[in-house]
């Protein structure tokens, strides 16, 4: 990358997998019913889309469904021959369908989620791949843990297709029926498939194997993978309270919080307990390194002792030659840079400052952190909350940097099994909007004149 220029593209996504080559990957999973490789492979997705990278899950399950969309646990029963037959047609079809998709849509990573548990199922998958000049990553989630069983269970039984309108006790009975033909023929990846690559996690994450990884990209995804875990938690966002430059339109800068931002620091206990944090729970509170989230989260970290992190990564995107003017200045004094920004505003970056897909860049540590941990509360800015919460909504990469995210406004994320829950809890305290839509006029929010010299 070369360094700021007003309007220029960014279109590499090199940038996050430097790699000398253009190594294309199937992750395969591998593993029992219920064991969370959907959940896996749904974030890993995510996380690939996130850091701009070319990906798609291959269901084998969803191929299987065409032929046989509610089979019976019997289907499943390796000696069932004309089972093993769809089965066998249901994979050939994922397999062949991903092949194309990387040789025709230039993708990147594919994820194959299936159950792949026989040796014999993951050689041909390796020849067919190697055949194509495709790597695999063989991703093996094993568990015994009853609790983390039964909660997959459930999950399955509520929202698998293959499940749709049947009695639920029903539906569980036969799932665990399937589980069992599934584990006559199982067979664990052993010392006999040391020269494939693969990482075997162990009752979630508690225990991990890796074996082989050869390229940076495997090793960013076996990085991502190993940091996963299903405690319930939840992550609480909130941009810092109004502050001196909100109220002058400024942007960037280095200010304080307003009166009016000091008193949502003030509420922002109150306004946490309400959203429901657990009882007893632990939570740790993370702030950008500028004034205003520290003095925003300050009264918080006072009143609960919530252990605190100031992160550099969580500093807001820097606007480099703009730093410290408002919206109608820049559109006078750069009025090309304005347009382009309007034009293609994740890939712009200011002069001498930043794009949000810089910003991406320097807060994937901070996911990386977030997927270990468990409650959380981030105090931090706009383009930097845009981003992270892009990461846990799937937004798009064009939508995610005009989305609205209210000030004094806090923002409760809750992981489920297929997607992540929201709510917003507002504050009764008034500060002005810095929000500016696409194409619309260069002004900032009026700004009340009893607010003016405050
Ligand atoms: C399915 O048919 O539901 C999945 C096939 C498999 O992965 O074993």
């Amino acid at each position: 990358m070369s360094s700021g220029h007003s309007g220029r593209r960014e279109t590499t996504n090199k940038i996050f997998f430097a790699s000398s080559d253009d190594t294309k990957i199937c992750v395969v999973m591998v593993g029992l019913p219920a064991r969370g490789k959907s959940l896996i492979a749904g974030k890993a997705l995510r996380y690939l889309a996130w850091v701009g990278i070319p990906a798609r899950i291959f269901n084998v399950g969803s191929y299987r469904r065409q032929g046989n969309p509610h089979p019976q646990a019997a289907f499943f029963d390796p000696s069932n021959a004309e089972g093993e037959r769809m089965r066998r047609a249901a994979a050939e079809a994922a397999i062949s369908d991903m092949l194309r998709w990387f040789k025709e849509s230039n993708g990147t990573v594919a994820i194959l989620d299936a159950t792949n548990s026989t040796k014999a199922r993951r050689r041909w998958i390796h020849e067919s791949c190697a055949a194509a000049g495709i790597e695999t990553l063989f991703v093996e989630s094993s568990c015994d843990d009853e609790d983390i069983i039964m909660n997959n269970i459930l999950e399955v039984k509520t929202t698998s297709p293959d499940y749709v309108g049947q009695d639920p006790e029903v539906a569980a009975l036969d799932f665990r029926n399937r589980i069992r033909n599934y584990e006559k023929a199982y067979e664990t990846i052993d010392e006999a498939e040391k020269h494939y690559t693969y990482v075997k996690l162990i009752n979630v994450g508690s225990t991990v194997i890796i074996n082989q990884i050869k390229d940076y990209l495997s090793s960013r995804l076996v990085y991502y993978i190993q940091n996963l875990h299903i405690r319930p938690r939840s992550i609480w966002l909130s941009r810092h309270g109004e502050s001196e430059y909100n109220l002058e339109g400024k942007i960037g800068g280095d200010a304080s919080i307003s009166e009016r931002g000091e008193a949502y620091a003030r509420a922002l206990p109150e306004l946490l307990r309400k959203s429901g944090v657990p009882a007893g729970a632990k939570l740790t509170i993370w702030t950008s390194t500028l004034k205003r989230t520290i003095q925003t989260a300050r009264h918080l970290i006072a009143e609960t002792g919530y252990d605190k992190l100031e992160w550099k990564a969580l500093d807001e995107l820097d606007s480099g030659v703009c730093d410290g003017l408002t919206y109608e200045q820049i559109a006078e004094k750069y009025p090309e840079d304005f347009a382009a920004r309007d034009e293609d505003k994740y890939n712009y970056r200011y002069r001498g400052g930043e794009s949000y897909r810089d910003v991406v860049i320097r807060l994937e540590p901070i996911i990386m952190e977030l997927e270990r941990s468990e409650n959380v509360m981030i105090v931090t800015h706009q383009a930097v909350l845009r981003c992270i919460y892009a990461y846990f909504l799937n937004t798009s990469q064009e939508q995610s940097p005009w989305m609205e995210v209210p000030l004094h406004t806090l923002i409760k994320l809750t992981p489920r099994a297929y997607g992540t829950e929201e709510q917003r809890f507002k504050a009764d305290i008034p500060a002005v909007s810095t929000w500016r839509g696409k194409g619309t006029s260069a002004k900032h929010q009026e700004v009340p004149e009893e607010m003016k010299h405050k």
